[in-house]
């Protein structure tokens, strides 16, 4: 798969964007970036850290401009956070940063795979479920309105997962 435009990853928290996105890159030889790693890096702290001290608001502002600067890069495989959708303006900077993957995962998924995490606090302001499924109900339609192509990641593993990402974003 050579020549191919980056590869960025979207979806909800526990979708597995960044895992897929590590042996994709791996498959692909291709530099791996993910967006919430490269927003602690740079400034230093996590991202429970930045909520507290900045509000969601700042780290949404912190999320566009990494969003921002991560689209200019070249063969690459990008995730984004949960929430990147959100804003327009990161909606279009992300189509025109390459060929948009909608990871798709249910509700019942997100639990399970969420469940005893204390890192992502929009998970930590009451019922999980609730909470997830008044995302779901906000964000699918964005999701799909941003992606090229829509991959489930909820009734097979990260490594099929790749092989279907890799044959059907080569088409
Ligand atoms: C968020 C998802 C998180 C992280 C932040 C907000 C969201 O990323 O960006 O906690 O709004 O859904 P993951 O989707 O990688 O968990």
């Amino acid at each position: 798969m050579q020549d191919v435009p980056n590869l960025i990853l979207i979806g909800p928290m526990g979708a597995g964007k960044s895992t897929i996105g590590r042996l994709l890159a791996a498959e692909l030889s291709r530099e791996f970036y993910d967006s919430d790693h490269e927003i602690q890096d740079r400034c230093g702290a996590d991202i429970p850290w930045i909520f507290d001290v900045e509000g969601e608001s700042g780290f949404r502002d912190r999320e566009s401009a990494m969003i921002d600067e991560l689209m200019d890069r070249e063969q690459c495989v990008i995730a984004t956070g949960g929430g990147a959708v959100l804003r327009e303006q990161n909606r279009k900077r992300i189509r025109e940063g390459g060929t948009v993957i909608y990871l798709f995962t249910t509700v019942e998924q997100q639990l399970k795979r969420t469940a005893k995490d204390r890192n992502r606090p929009l998970l930590q302001r009451g019922d999980r479920e609730r909470l997830l499924r008044d995302m779901f109900a906000l964000r699918d339609p964005l999701y799909r309105a941003t992606a090229d192509l829509v991959v489930r990641t909820d009734r097979r593993g990260p490594r099929s997962v790749v092989n279907d990402i890799i044959r059907r974003a080569q088409r």
